[in-house]
């Protein structure tokens, strides 16, 4: 028999969701091109998976989205005007956008939930294992979480999913997971071992804090589990339920990663990634702080 491929090449980023939380906003523009300091946010999220060595992206679109392919897409108007003006470190940086890596698009037809819209990339995933980011989380820093699930994956052969802490009081805001140490022994006590996982428990019944942040690690095994996941909370068929049934069937990892995460599709987590990664930037992050502080709220 053989060995099933470990090298991981592709991600998927669901980028098809209506965005109702960010409404007005998001009425004419997907809620995946909402610029955070510069960027939009699903390039923060194309350059997580380039540090992560993935070299294929899927991007699974829906109504409305196309200024997320255009984004990729190549402009050689703006560049030769850039150009033209003598402004030719941005015609670089416009031409780079579309040069990262290669992309590809799918097209959810209707917002049928997350499971779904990851069941619709399984043509161009293929046999192999692959990623999964949200298109509206940002993790910033120098240790992408995309790379410590890739890293658990080369080295297990098995799908893991990232995890962080949360307070309590706020489980019932996120999917929760059930676990137990992975190995005992390990020195790696961030590696834990999948039991269940919950949707957005009471405080009282979560069996853990530890809340599911959008970065997956998957087989393609859990196509097969998509496809027997039912609709669920909502009509919509949920990647929790289809992650459920992989863990009891091919086991599954959580990974405490290393880093924080920005729920950039809420309006206030949107505020905070713009603050914090406004005060890291190069050019004005300082006169920033000052600002903030003068502010004095
Ligand atoms: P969210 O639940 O945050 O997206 O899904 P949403 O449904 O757009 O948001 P609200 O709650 O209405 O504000 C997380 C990611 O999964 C994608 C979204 O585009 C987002 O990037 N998604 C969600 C899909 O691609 N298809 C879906 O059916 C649902």
């Amino acid at each position: 028999m053989s060995e099933k491929p470990r090298r991981v090449r592709k991600a998927v980023l669901p980028a098809a969701g209506l965005g109702t939380r960010f409404l007005p906003a998001t009425k004419a523009q997907p809620k995946e091109m909402l610029p955070v300091v510069d960027k939009p946010l699903i390039q923060y999220v194309v350059e997580e998976c380039v540090a992560s060595g993935i070299d294929n992206i899927i991007i699974v679109t829906g109504r409305g989205k196309n200024a997320i392919e255009d984004h990729f897409d190549s402009s050689p108007e703006l560049e030769h005007f850039l150009q033209s003006k003598g402004k030719c470190e941005l015609a670089k940086l416009v031409h780079d956008i579309g040069n990262m890596v290669t992309f590809s698009y799918t097209r959810q037809k209707e917002p049928l939930g997350l499971g779904h819209a990851v069941l619709v990339a399984k043509e161009l995933v293929g046999n192999e294992p692959f990623a999964v980011l949200l298109g509206d989380v940002i993790i910033p820093g120098p240790r992408p979480a995309t790379q410590q699930l890739v890293e658990i994956y080369e080295s297990t052969g098995k799908g893991a999913i990232a995890v962080e802490e949360v307070p309590r009081a706020k489980t019932g805001l996120y999917g929760i997971v059930d676990v137990e140490p992975s190995n005992p022994s390990s020195a790696n006590s961030r590696l834990l071992k999948i039991r269940d996982l919950v949707e957005k428990p009471n405080p009282a019944d979560a069996p853990s804090n530890l809340a599911v942040t959008g970065r997956y690690l998957l087989p393609p095994e859990v196509f097969d589990c998509l496809e027997r996941t039912k609709p669920g909370r909502g009509g919509e068929i949920q990647l929790t339920d289809a992650l459920r049934l992989l863990a009891q069937e091919s086991g599954l990892y959580a990974y405490n990663y290393e880093g924080k995460s920005y729920d950039a599709g809420d309006k206030l987590g949107f505020l905070k990634a713009t603050v914090e990664i406004g005060l890291e930037n190069k050019e004005f992050g300082n006169e920033f702080r000052e600002y903030l502080r003068e502010l004095k709220v």
